[in-house]
């Protein structure tokens, strides 16, 4: 796995920062190599094999049948101690860095597309509540002037937690939407596309890439990490116009995107925002145009769904569990999209650079619709 992004905002990191963080990662990779397996093979014996259709066993189930294994004990305890020391670890290197940081920012600040912030903007309650991801302050922290804290770590943390699965420049989300999209709808051509829940942009960069000719946006609540994402885009010569808003009730004005998608945003809301957001993406769409979201769904799924319900227990993660019941078809057609319109499918991830027996199994939840 490479380390480190070639683009010009990237936080470096001295040879020992460098060292502990490669560190934290390797720890990551041998507990998720070792020790997922372990508590597959305890769900498929105390659970699946008592079943003749081998239905996947609900979360409560499965949370009772591994809770007092020795084996998920370590499990979780090494997830959420390697969590923390992630941020432990970049936390300090990011903040050494920090005015240079926010000086290389100001200086790519209005080169190519946009950054519009505003300080109207409220943080809604289910990420202020908890530090999501354990990621202490959160998306939104703001230590200083123009921070780009919260962001330049989130890149660097990402690329750990990820653990090389999502590609050099942690894309592959993106360039997995569009491959599922371009698969179902090849002769799609949007002109306008948002992306909701942005952070760094991340996954928003592919798009410029796949669709030169369209103008795109992207939005997020949390400023820290969109002054990091212009400074980015800018720094990889890619043209997006960031802004600060609530995916719940943008600014934008009614029919005007053709392409609405998020990544790994709809997790990380609640039970009324998620409504709430996919209303907002059907008045954001022209007759004709997508909404698509992808997320970690996998209510079929026994071992992936006892992650999903471990994430929002001990990972910061609250509606990660509650959001593997959701009837996602239900909340489109509460939208207002026509049940003749709306698709769920699975996005394949299109990046790996494990061999081909390490590559995850799973895909993502695609969720779409058409206005
Ligand atoms: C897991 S991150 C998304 C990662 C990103 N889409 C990517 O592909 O790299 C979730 C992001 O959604 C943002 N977010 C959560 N609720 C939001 C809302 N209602 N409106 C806009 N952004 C929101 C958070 O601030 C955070 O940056």
């Amino acid at each position: 796995m490479r380390n480190n992004s070639d683009h010009a905002m990237f936080p470096e990191a001295t040879h020992d920062e460098q060292s502990a963080q490669s560190f934290i990662k390797t720890l990551r990779v041998f507990t998720t190599r070792n020790f997922h397996a372990g508590n597959n093979a305890i769900i498929a014996e105390k659970l699946l094999s008592q079943r003749p259709d081998r239905a996947c066993p609900s979360r409560k189930e499965m949370r009772d049948a591994l809770k007092g294994e020795p084996h998920n004990q370590w499990w979780s305890s090494m997830m959420r101690t390697t969590q923390e020391a992630l941020y432990d670890t970049v936390g300090p290197s990011i903040e050494r860095q920090l005015p240079e940081l926010i000086d290389r920012a100001r200086s790519f600040r209005g080169k190519l597309g946009s950054l519009t912030l505003d300080e109207s903007v409220e943080m809604p309650s289910y990420l202020t509540a908890v530090d999501i991801h354990c990621k202490p302050g959160s998306y939104q922290q703001e230590m200083t002037e123009d921070d780009v804290f919260a962001g330049a770590e989130f890149d660097r943390t990402f690329r750990l937690y990820s653990m090389g699965g999502l590609g050099p420049n942690l894309d592959d989300m993106g360039h997995t939407l569009v491959a599922w999209m371009k698969g179902q709808f090849g002769n799609a051509r949007p002109r306008r596309i948002l992306d909701m829940g942005c952070t760094v942009g991340h996954s928003t960069l592919p798009y410029c890439d796949h669709f030169p000719d369209a103008e795109i946006h992207a939005i997020d609540v949390a400023a820290t990490c969109l002054r990091y994402a212009h400074a980015r885009a800018v720094a990889m010569g890619k043209e997006v116009h960031f802004s600060q808003q609530n995916a719940e009730r943008t600014r934008f004005d009614g029919g005007s995107f053709d392409l609405v998608v998020s990544h790994a945003l709809l997790h990380e809301t609640s039970r009324q925002a998620i409504r709430a957001i996919h209303k907002e993406c059907y008045r954001l769409l022209a007759p004709g145009g997508l909404m698509i979201h992808m997320d970690n769904i996998v209510p079929d799924k026994p071992f992936e769904k006892y992650y999903c319900d471990w994430m929002a227990r001990y990972n910061n993660e609250p509606y990660m569990g509650a959001l593997q019941e959701e009837d996602m078809v239900g909340i489109c057609e509460q939208a207002g999209f026509e049940r003749d319109n709306i698709q769920l499918g699975e996005g394949i991830p299109q990046f790996q650079d494990k061999p081909a027996e390490e590559k995850p199994v799973n895909g993502y939840l695609v969720v779409c619709a058409r206005k």
